[in-house]
């Protein structure tokens, strides 16, 4: 009939305006995600000023000086997505003052089973120390989000003795 019809016209009309709007907002959704997930979250690496030339770590990469009968500093470069030196080989009760900084984006320098917890900063060199007091193997891990490979992100410190 004429009523039907015009019916299934204002029906269609209204359907096709709906399906719009939810596909405009799934779309704005997905667009966002994307944004923070690229830019503030460093999957895809910012451009020249966010970077960091390696050669301009005060130290040089990995380098271990001793600085006392059992004592030591060791410049920790973090990058996507290691940890330089690594392993890093110690005598048992060696108290090693770590200096840690980053050659790319944030990332986390921690070692597994002590309070050593420091955020690697491109550009900035932090400090900690701490004293290696039983030997064994522990796990350097980075517990700053950092992109795709964050969570393979690993590195050893090996205390002999
Ligand atoms: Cu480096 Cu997460």
């Amino acid at each position: 009939s004429e009523f039907e019809d015009a019916f299934h016209k204002a029906a269609e009309r209204h359907e096709r305006v709906w399906v719009f709007v939810a596909v405009l907002m799934l779309t704005l959704l997905l667009a966002g995600t994307m944004f923070l997930v690229v830019y503030a979250y460093g999957v895809v690496v910012r451009t020249a000023g966010f970077r960091r030339d390696p050669a301009a770590i005060e130290a040089p990469e990995g380098s271990i000086a001793k600085t006392g009968p059992n004592a030591y500093t060791v410049t920790i470069v973090a990058r996507l997505w290691r940890w330089s030196p690594s392993p890093l080989r110690i005598p048992k009760g060696a108290t090693v003052t770590f200096r840690v900084t980053s050659a790319d984006v944030l990332h986390g320098f921690a070692i597994q089973g002590t309070t050593v917890n420091v955020t690697a900063v491109p550009g900035i060199t932090g400090s900690v120390s701490y004293t290696f007091n039983r030997s064994g193997t522990f796990n350097i891990v980075c517990n700053e989000y950092c992109g795709l490979e964050h969570q393979g992100m690993l590195g050893r410190i090996v205390v002999e003795g």
